[in-house]
């Protein structure tokens, strides 16, 4: 029955289909290759049918997926190096959905959220590779050309949340390169800027493939709203051990305008941000 009212989604494309294969995290055999269920959506018809003839070749249903990037590998330079962006998205990431497609063949695949609130309870496999895929989907988005992070804008609200956690953003900025120093965050994880219930900001820092997301973790849920990868394979072809060098020039790739959109989006839910894939 599902799979029948995901095909009908398919080939209909209507919003309130769509909306029905979303909430079920839709059953809808999934191309393996560059087409997305998104995609094919945006695609029309035409990627539709090519979707369509696709199925007798493709990954197992209602798989999680690897967005593509907004922007092309070297696009991060010189911040972020092109290998390591490929390498990173490409096979890192790529690893955490399969595998973690892998841990939830023939079980209920939630939305992302969902899957992040109960992966302590789900184990180790979804903890790991369902971290690894939420944190560097929400990692690839907060990110531009430093061309264009130059031009983006930190919303008045979220200005006045960091004015009012930190006393100021470059106060915010000098206390997140502490924290992610690898003194303060030994071996691999994560730094991120969160938001509590009430949309007061604080810094908190996770390990492994863990988010504040994450029932357990911490000592609340917290929602991040900017979140860097400090793990040595985000960063060690360019950077080798100089990990502070990095996040100092991450800065210059962030992108404000989507960092002051999670903040709302947060805000207003009371919520994490969910992610594509
Ligand atoms: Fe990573």
């Amino acid at each position: 029955m599902i799979k029948s009212l995901s095909l009908f989604s398919l080939l209909a494309g209507t919003a309130t289909a769509w909306t029905s294969s979303l909430s079920m995290k839709a059953d809808i055999p999934v191309a393996s290759t560059t087409s997305s269920r998104r995609d094919l959506f945006a695609k029309g018809g035409a990627a539709v049918a090519a979707g369509l003839a696709a199925v007798t070749t493709i990954a197992p249903a209602n798989a999680y997926e690897v967005p593509d990037l907004l922007y092309p590998f070297e696009a991060l330079e010189p911040s972020i190096d092109a290998p390591t962006m490929k390498i990173h998205h490409d096979k890192h990431h790529a690893t955490y959905v399969a595998n973690l497609n892998k841990a939830l063949e023939g079980k209920p695949q939630p939305p992302i959220l969902d899957l992040m609130a109960n992966a302590l309870e789900a184990g180790p496999a979804v903890r790991n590779n369902g971290g690894g895929h939420y944190n560097h989907a929400f990692f690839w988005d907060e990110m531009t050309t430093p061309d264009k992070s130059k031009k983006t804008q930190v919303s008045k609200q979220l200005e006045s949340a960091i004015n009012k956690a930190f006393g100021s953003m470059d106060e915010m900025k000098k206390q997140f390169e502490a924290r992610a120093a690898p003194g303060a965050l030994f071996g691999s994880g994560w730094v991120w800027v969160v938001a509590d219930n009430n949309g007061d900001l604080k810094l908190v820092g996770t390990p492994n493939q863990d988010n504040p997301l994450m029932k357990g973790v911490l000592d609340s849920i917290y929602f991040p709203i900017l979140g860097l990868d400090v793990w040595e394979h985000a960063y060690y072809l360019k950077y080798q051990n100089r990990r502070p060098e990095y996040v100092s020039a991450w800065w210059n790739v962030v992108d404000w305008n989507k960092v002051s959109d999670n903040y709302d989006v947060v805000v207003k839910n009371h919520a994490g941000v969910p992610v594509r894939g």
